[in-house]
C-alpha cells in the first residue's frame, strides 16, 4: 500500500491548525499510520531538504524547521502521494488554489504550513529518516469497504 510523509511545519502548529490540516486528509479518505510531535535536529532538517542543499533558501528553511516543534506523519492510501500533493497545493501559498491547505491559510512561500513527499521514491526516502519502523501502526479502518469497491 502507498505511503506518504507529511510534516506540519512549525507555522502550521503556532497558528493552531494541526486539527484542521489531519481533518483534511481523514475526510479524504486515507488512513494515518505514523504521528509524532517533535522538535527536529539541525542533522535531520539538513538531510530531509538535502536537494535544496545549494539553493539560497536552504539556511532560512533548516532554521525555520528547527525553530519550533513539527507534527511528523505517515499517511496511507491509493495514489496518497500525489493525491496529498494536491490537497496541500503549490508551493507559493500566493498561488496554490483557494480549497487547497496552502491556499485557504497561507500568503508566503517561507510560511507554507506543511511539507509533503513529492514522488514515490522521495517518500519511502523521508519516512526512513523521520521514522522508524516500530513507530509505523498498519491497521484496517473498519470504513474501508465504505470507502473502495
Ligand atoms: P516541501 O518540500 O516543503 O513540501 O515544499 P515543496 O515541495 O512545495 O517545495 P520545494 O521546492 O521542495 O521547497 C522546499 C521548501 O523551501 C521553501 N522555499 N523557499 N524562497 C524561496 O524561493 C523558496 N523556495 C522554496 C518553501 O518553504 C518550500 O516549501
Ligand atoms: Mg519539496
Amino acid at each position: 500500500m502507498e505511503r506518504t510523509f507529511l510534516a506540519i511545519k512549525p507555522d502550521g502548529i503556532q497558528r493552531g491548525l494541526v486539527g484542521e490540516i489531519i481533518r483534511r486528509f481523514e475526510n479524504k479518505g486515507f488512513t494515518l499510520v505514523g504521528l509524532k510531535l517533535m522538535n527536529v535536529s539541525r542533522e535531520l532538517a539538513q538531510q530531509h531538504y538535502d536537494v535544496h542543499r545549494e539553493r539560497p533558501f536552504f539556511a532560512g528553511l533548516v532554521d525555520f524547521i528547527t525553530s519550533a516543534p513539527v507534527v511528523a506523519m505517515v499517511w496511507e492510501g491509493d495514489g496518497v502521494v500525489a493525491s496529498a500533493r494536491k490537497i496541500i497545493g503549490a508551493t507559493n501559498p500566493l498561488t496554490a488554489e483557494p480549497g487547497t491547505l496552502r491556499g485557504d491559510f497561507g500568503i508566503n512561500i517561507g510560511r507554507n504550513l506543511i511539507h509533503g513527499s513529492d514522488a514515490i521514491e522521495t517518500a519511502q526516502r523521508e519516512i526512513s529518516l523521520w521514522f522508524t519502523t516500530e513507530e509505523l501502526v498498519s491497521w484496517q479502518p473498519e470504513l474501508t469497504p465504505w470507502l473502495h469497491e
